[in-house]
């Protein structure tokens, strides 16, 4: 059968990946791996942007792909390694960030955010970070991008960077991307605020569910999840904490809003909330099961990277060559 197209993603090997991580991205990975041509990423370029222990770092790497292959991504038929194996993703960053008016970084909310007030002693790596972010997907003329929400602005990003390197060298040269926004949980909300995004680097480990949590761990964390003093779920209008719980609940379960709503119709929070933390227990134990069991064998994990970016780096080489020859870089 052939593919649909040229897929790329990755997350970040930055502390523990989280329930947004898997509902967002990884769970519509797996759905789409038979039929598109597939590349996983770990991001290990990325990570550094912020400050890294390198020991945590290889490790949290290793972690990485080993929550790609429990939730169900199958290394044989897809390209997964890490980021920092491919020296092409730098080089095509480079290249891009040529073509890159400042204007559109200036843009980027994510930057704004991570900067916050320190914004002169913000690093360079941060605020280019869209930019290798672009090269990642074009430097295998990758098609469509799987993210959740947070990562549109950075995809728009991408389609314009597409855009403006395909006009100055005039030729068709790179697919626009297509972002892949899917599921019923494309933004996970924290579990301590359903204004703010389910997230690594929030300080309360009970803002995230991260799937290394033990089972009696997830049911805590539910069980103190926020609540409001409305009971039942029929409305959800201003209710920002029901909703997040009601969109993890559907996404676990693969029912939509509207069924959930219906099934907890008169519920309250408590039984919401038992029969949530059942249910990600029942999802996500395994998963974490699978992680601790790969992650006893390093060899095999690393043996897996190192066949992932063989693969990439023979794509990877091949579209490098042909920017290289369009930009006007003279290869002997
Ligand atoms: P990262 O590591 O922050 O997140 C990895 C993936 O998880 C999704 N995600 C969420 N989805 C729903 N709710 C949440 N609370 C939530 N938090 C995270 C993200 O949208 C993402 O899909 N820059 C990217 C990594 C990256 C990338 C790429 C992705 C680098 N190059 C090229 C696609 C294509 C990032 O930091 O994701």
């Amino acid at each position: 059968m052939s593919k649909k197209g040229m897929i790329f993603s990755g997350v970040q090997p930055t502390g523990q990946l989280h329930l947004g991580n898997y509902l967002g991205a990884i769970k519509n990975w797996v759905k789409l791996q038979d039929t598109y041509n597939c590349i996983f990423c770990v991001v290990d370029m990325h990570a550094i942007t912020v400050p890294q222990d390198p020991k945590a770092l290889r490790e949290a790497t290793r972690q990485t792909l080993a929550t790609y292959i429990a939730c169900g991504i199958n290394p044989e038929n897809n390209i997964i390694y890490n980021q920092s194996a491919v020296s092409g993703h730098a080089e095509l960053a480079w290249i891009l960030g040529c073509n890159t008016p400042l204007g559109w970084l200036n843009r980027m909310t994510q930057f704004k955010e991570k900067a916050g007030e320190h914004r002169e002693s913000a690093v360079l790596g941060l605020y280019g970070y869209p930019v290798l972010m672009a090269a990642d997907i074009l430097l295998y003329k990758a098609t469509h991008v799987p993210v959740g929400e947070d990562q549109k602005q950075h995809l728009e990003l991408a389609r314009d960077i597409a855009g403006a390197f395909n006009r100055h060298y005039n030729k068709d040269f790179f697919p626009i991307p297509e972002p892949l926004i899917m599921g019923e949980a494309t933004r996970v909300m924290s579990l301590n605020d359903g204004t703010k995004k389910m997230s690594k680097s929030d300080e309360s480990d009970y803002s995230r569910i991260a799937l290394t949590d033990s089972a009696d761990t997830i049911r805590k964390k539910f069980m103190k999840a926020k609540s409001d003093s409305t009971m039942g779920f029929e409305s959800l209008d201003n209710r920002p904490d029901a909703e997040n719980l009601l969109t993890i609940y559907g996404a676990l379960t693969d029912t939509d809003m509207k069924s959930a709503q219906a099934k907890f119709r008169t519920a309250g929070f408590g039984t919401l909330k038992k029969e949530l933390a059942e249910v990600a227990v029942e999802k996500l134990s395994p998963i974490t099961d699978e992680v601790n069991r790969l992650m006893k064998d390093s060899g095999h994990l690393d043996g897996i990277l190192k066949r992932g970016a063989e693969k990439a780096n023979a794509i990877a080489e091949k579209n490098l060559s042909a920017v290289k020859q369009l930009v006007g870089f003279l290869e002997v």
